[in-house]
């Protein structure tokens, strides 16, 4: 694919995304704590947000999930877990991000198991061919990495399309990952231990932004 095959670089225009909700506008982000900043969008029930900042206190992980059920659910599992590196954020990510994200903030995204959008009309719907991936990639500082994991090889092959001749990142990981977990807690996410345990391939990728 070129560059220019797919309308990957249709402007992103930050003052044209609303602001968040005031609650989640009110959370600031993390500055000079000393530590590296990562984010996860779309976290679901935040199996993998909690696991994460539990296994990572030298870290901070900023976890944003937009449904009200999923949010409330990862909320009062975080409230429990009790971790200070972890931020929860009830919000669109898209908002958040482009409002309160300081450019080269951010070490590490994480994007598990995105909705596929799997219609031809949809695809500008997917993560990796929005114009809001240039404001993500903005945000994230050179050396920084994108995970990416799918059970869509369709949307795993686009993916690999677009990051790398859009948006000019390399590729350090490329994984197919199969067979049934024995319980969640041996997958990053549920969604992950859905997909193995219904036999389906799981493609993980990540991708690094080009010191310059
Ligand atoms: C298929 S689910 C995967 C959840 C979780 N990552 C997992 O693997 O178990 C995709 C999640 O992304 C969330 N999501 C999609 N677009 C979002 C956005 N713009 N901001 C925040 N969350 C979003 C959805 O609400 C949903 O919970």
């Amino acid at each position: 694919m070129s560059a220019t095959t797919y309308s990957c670089r249709r402007p992103f225009v930050r003052d044209s995304v609303p602001r968040p909700e005031r609650e989640a506008f009110a959370i600031p982000f993390p500055r000079d704590q000393g530590k590296p900043i990562d984010i996860e969008i779309g976290c679901g029930t935040g199996h993998h947000s909690i696991v994460y900042a539990r296994h990572h206190p030298e870290r901070i992980l900023i976890a944003i999930e937009h449904t009200h059920e999923r949010f409330g659910k990862f909320k009062k599992q975080a409230d429990r877990a009790g971790l200070p590196n972890l931020i929860p954020v009830h919000a669109n990510a898209i908002s958040w991000i482009a409002h309160l994200v300081p450019a080269g903030a951010v070490e590490r995204f994480f994007l598990l198991y995105p909705n596929p959008y799997p219609k031809d009309r949809q695809r500008n719907k997917r993560w990796h061919a929005m114009p809001f991936m240039s404001c993500l990639l903005d945000c994230l500082r050179p050396g920084g990495t994108v995970t990416l994991a799918t059970n869509e090889l369709f949307y795993a092959a686009e993916a690999q399309e677009y990051m790398r001749a859009c948006w000019e990142l390399d590729c350090i990981q490329y994984l197919e990952l199969q067979g049934a977990r024995e319980s969640v807690a041996h997958c990053r996410t549920l969604f992950e231990y859905k997909y193995l345990a219904r036999g389906e391939t799981c493609y993980d990728q990540v991708w690094v932004k080009p010191s310059v």
